[in-house]
């Protein structure tokens, strides 16, 4: 069957590099937003024909920038794939690097929503065939959903970048105890015995606040804090600041999905971080591991 590409408006390098490693013919969008605030779309073709009978790949990360918020962003998803669906595509593969809402997946406080599940149960409802995401923050809202999905990770593409720079002695910090596991198997990459510590941090659940603690052994030590969200940087600053108290010499901040809202970038540096490591599921100056090879893997 012939495969084509959308390149959705909030992935435009991904989505080129990803159509590039297939081979495959890809179409870019036109979008707007009306006077009163709604989303157009359209898909740049000549002719609806186009899409009938092919397999369709629709790359579209739904972080927030500058040009368009995530609500924006996941609108814009779903008329692609309404849109695609309407032509006559035969088989329709959805790529969201990064998912909007993921943490919103458990109720912290009496009367909230799991909105992550409920965004995940409107994709699925529209028929898709198989949904990638990358480094989903719960991977088990998932198993929730009827088509073929897959949580693709990163890690070994951002293990391979910091391997690339001027390392040594390396000890992976998680900056909570939750995120110990996933440490771990990022450890993996830089070798079978790379240590893995971790901070305290408690969220007050009300207000968002972070309060971060603990005193680590890393004297000398080149230290990569990793996490799978960077958005106001607090969390990644206060384990780098605890990092360096405790003796780290160098230290990478490195997230999957590098927001860098408000001033988290500065946050993050006067911290003491020598460098900000995401991949391309955000694309900003921090997008420096692109995921297209991880995902072309998957789709090929
Ligand atoms: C939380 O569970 C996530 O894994 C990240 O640690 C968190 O989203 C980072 O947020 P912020 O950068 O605003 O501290």
């Amino acid at each position: 069957m012939k495969k084509i590409l959308i390149v959705g408006p909030a992935s435009q390098m991904l989505g080129i590099k990803i159509a590039k490693e297939l081979d495959i013919n890809y179409y870019n969008t036109e979008t707007k937003t009306f006077p009163d605030g709604e989303n157009y779309l359209r898909i740049n073709i000549d002719n609806d024909s186009l899409i009938e009978g092919t397999e369709v790949i629709i790359v579209q990360s739904t972080g927030p920038s500058s040009s368009e918020n995530q609500n924006g962003r996941l609108f814009e998803l779903l008329m692609m794939i309404e849109a695609v669906t309407r032509m006559g595509a035969t088989k329709i593969v959805v790529v969201i690097p990064y998912l909007a809402y993921a943490r919103q997946d458990s109720v912290f406080r009496p009367g909230e929503c799991k909105f992550a599940q409920l965004i995940l149960r409107i994709i699925d409802s529209m028929r898709i065939d198989e949904l990638y995401v990358v480094d989903i923050h719960s991977q088990k809202i998932l198993e929730e959903i009827q088509c073929k999905c897959v949580n693709i990770d990163s890690m070994k593409l951002l293990a391979d970048y910091i391997k690339s720079l001027d390392v040594k002695d390396i000890v992976v910090v998680a900056p909570d105890k939750g995120a110990v596991e996933r440490s771990k198997a990022f450890a993996k990459h830089f070798g079978e015995n790379v240590p893995v510590d971790y901070f305290e941090k408690v969220r007050d659940v009300k207000t968002g606040e972070i309060t971060m603690s603990g005193k680590l052994s890393l004297k000398n030590k080149d230290v990569v804090v990793s996490d799978d969200i960077i958005a106001t940087g607090g969390t990644m600053a206060n384990a780098i600041r605890l990092s360096k108290e405790s003796g780290a010499n160098k230290v990478f901040a490195v997230a999957t999905h590098a927001l860098l809202l408000q001033n988290a970038k500065f946050r993050i540096i006067k911290a003491g971080a020598d460098e900000i490591i995401g991949t391309d599921s955000i694309d900003n100056e921090a997008s420096k591991v692109s995921l297209a090879k991880a995902i072309v893997d998957y789709l090929k």
